[in-house]
């Protein structure tokens, strides 16, 4: 397909800014090493807001190919919002994707549909491509509706996008019980959600933004589960947590997708 696979690392709240510096200097002699194809794949980290300005400098001092970006970000533009952080300041600092709307942000914040759509606006708006997480709780799955649920947290935050909008998002489909938890989703079920996406922006949107859109797995991925996982046709590589806080198991996954 056209869509170009990628490997996402969301630390989460993990790692100072020293630590993701070492992690960025082992992870690109690693991936060097390893003679890894940048242009076959994307590999992108997920910082702290405190470790961004430091995991830049050393991208842009050694011409890392390796992308960034920001877990979270405010949906207005500047002013008395204490806490907050700005698309433009993520852009300005060299990011290129945002986190939007993972489960743990739905959680413990109060980030709602709403909130979410405006944060993608904001991303788009500031340059950046959104990284959209959606899925189901075990709840859903029991009762059998987790693609109705998950198309429907994509259709309530996609719908009023334009084409031109629609194409830069990447959506995650991060199952929440399979987060952390060790328990990874089937590779036909990441299939069967990815699918019904698609499915989805092809009856909203242009087919052009369907085919361009790319669907990650996101859930207790290892260097074990991710050939399966991305040989689904509609799998485009991996939004990861736990498995992206050790160097060389990130690695693995790089070199396997
Ligand atoms: O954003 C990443 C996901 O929440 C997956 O986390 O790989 O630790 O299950 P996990």
């Amino acid at each position: 397909s056209a869509r170009i696979p990628m490997v996402a690392g969301n630390w989460k709240m993990n790692f100072d800014h020293l630590e993701a510096t070492a992690f960025v200097q082992q992870f690109a002699r690693n991936l060097k090493s390893g003679r890894f194809d940048f242009s076959k794949c994307e590999v992108a980290l997920f910082p702290a807001f405190t470790a961004l300005r430091s995991v830049q400098v050393l991208v842009d001092a050694d011409n890392l190919r390796i992308r960034y970006g920001a877990q979270t970000v405010s949906v207005t533009s500047q002013g008395a919002f204490t806490g907050d952080v700005s698309a433009d300041m993520l852009a300005r600092l060299g990011c290129s994707y945002v986190i939007v709307g993972h489960s743990e942000r739905r959680k413990y914040h109060p980030e709602d549909d709403a909130n979410i759509v405006d944060q993608v606006r904001a991303v788009l708006a500031a340059g950046m491509q959104p990284i959209l997480c959606v899925g189901e709780s075990l709840e859903e799955r029991r009762k059998g509706i987790e693609l109705d649920f998950a198309v429907g947290q994509v259709h309530d935050v996609t719908r009023d996008l334009s084409d031109e909008e629609a194409e830069r998002l990447i959506i995650a489909y991060e199952p929440v019980w399979a987060i952390g938890t060790g328990m990874v989703a089937t590779p036909q079920s990441a299939q069967d959600a990815a699918e019904a996406f698609r499915e989805h922006l092809a009856s909203t949107f242009d087919d052009h933004v369907a085919q361009m859109v790319r669907v990650l797995y996101g859930g207790s991925v290892t260097s074990k589960n991710a050939v399966e996982l991305i040989s689904e046709p509609d799998v485009d590589g991996f939004l990861i947590g736990g498995a992206a806080l050790h160097v060389d198991e990130l690695t693995r996954i790089c070199m396997l997708t």
